[in-house]
């Protein structure tokens, strides 16, 4: 009796599976099925067995083909008191365009999508895809984006959990809501995103009540470990500080997203200015000067504004960058000045007198450095000595 109940179960539970076309969770249900009633049922067994080598062999990586099927947002996990959902949900286009990433970030996530890629490969070898990763690095460059742009090369969404939400929600209900919202992601073949993970963190230093953020940090450490291979789980934080060493450990990939290089911002400022970029490709020079040291999405808000006011005619293009390039004199040093007004002179048809007043460098000191400059010609600006 006990035997058919179970196998009743494991019916079901086949039937959930096959409706939901997990075709791949399917296939290891059986392989387990067939393990499992080789002893009992061994003429079953066989059968199964058979089934499944028979199959023919996938022509797209699992996670793809699952991802077809759109996930009802009625499944998602709520809230219980406020009914609002924990997760966000993110369904891109495998043809998103790619964030802006340095080399060596750029190779590691190539990486991680190969692995995906060649799931079969890597288990005949005993080895399983990297299952989380964190990222870490200044607001505003990239790393919620890389997340969504990573989930879209893999075919499935991207659910975000906001541990601001969770940990909003009245305490001593995060810690189940924090539970369902990860058993959703585990079913589900999707990328799941642990925002802002710190806000634990930063909660634990000033809350009163630490029993219930030492559950979170246990349920979360505890989720970490035990991810399985079919999902992948992120996680972000702007303060690397705050991570629970312990936490730390237990994702199989760092990831240290940083304020973009002179390259990227110049590559930033051409994407961010789309079509309009022709209008303001006399400046880029100047433009990749003033930004630089600034987060992508820092770049992206000046630009669009920029753009806003080309549109409706409200300023001139020569007129903003003077506007912006003069606000942003203010906060170089000295000799960064220089070199913006050195740079000035020698790409645009400004006076020097228009120039002074924007940098706030002398007309002396900028006829000294440019006539130097017609001098030494190739030496580089930046490197010359205080004057
Ligand atoms: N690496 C990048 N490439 C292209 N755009 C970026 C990049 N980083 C940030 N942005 C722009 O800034 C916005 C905010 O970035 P986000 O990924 O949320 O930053 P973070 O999560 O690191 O704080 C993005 O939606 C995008 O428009
Ligand atoms: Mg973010």
């Amino acid at each position: 009796m006990d035997d058919l109940n179970d196998i009743q179960l494991d019916l079901a539970q086949l039937i959930r599976l096959a409706l939901a076309e997990q075709t791949e969770d399917v296939r290891l249900f059986v392989a387990r099925l067939v393990r499992k009633y080789r002893n009992t049922y061994p003429e079953l067994a066989e059968q199964m067995d058979l089934y499944l080598r028979a199959k023919t062999p996938r022509s797209s990586p699992p996670m793809r083909k699952v991802m077809q099927k759109a996930v009802s947002t009625q499944d998602l996990p709520v809230d219980d008191e406020s009914r609002l959902s924990l997760l966000k949900v993110f369904k891109d286009e495998t043809n998103r365009e790619q964030p802006l990433l340095s080399l060596d970030l750029e190779e590691k996530l190539s990486q991680l999508i190969q692995e995906r890629h060649q799931v079969e490969r890597l288990a005949s070898l005993g080895l399983n895809p990297t299952r989380s990763a964190i990222f870490v690095g200044p607001p505003g460059v990239g790393k919620t984006l890389t997340a969504r742009w990573l989930a879209s090369q893999l075919g499935v969404p991207l659910y975000i959990l906001d541990l601001t939400a969770v940990m909003s929600s009245l305490l001593g209900r995060s810690g189940n809501n924090l539970r369902a919202a990860l058993d959703f992601a585990k079913r589900t073949p999707c990328v799941l995103l642990l925002d802002e993970i710190d806000a634990i963190a930063k909660r634990r230093s000033d809350d009163t009540d630490i029993g219930e953020l030492k559950r979170l940090v246990t349920v979360i450490l505890q989720e970490v470990d035990e991810w399985p291979a079919t999902g992948l789980l992120l996680a972000a934080t702007n303060h690397a500080e705050l991570i629970d060493p312990a936490l730390w450990r237990r994702f199989d990939l760092v990831i240290n997203f940083k304020t973009p290089e002179m390259q990227a911002v110049k590559q930033a400022i051409k994407r961010f200015l789309g079509q309009d970029f022709a209008m303001f490709a006399r400046w880029i020079d100047i433009l990749t000067f003033v930004f630089n040291g600034e987060s992508f999405s820092d770049i992206e808000r000046d630009l669009q504004r920029f753009r806003r006011a080309i549109a409706l005619g409200t300023a001139s293009d020569a007129d903003l960058i003077e506007e912006f390039v003069k606000s942003r004199a203010l906060i170089l040093e000295r000799q960064e000045r220089i070199d913006l007004a050195v740079l000035l002179a020698k790409q645009t048809r400004l006076s020097q007198h228009a120039i002074s007043d924007i940098t706030g460098v002398s007309r002396d000191t900028i006829r000294k450095y440019t006539t130097e400059q017609t001098l030494t010609n190739k030496q580089s600006s930046k490197r010359k000595p205080d004057a």
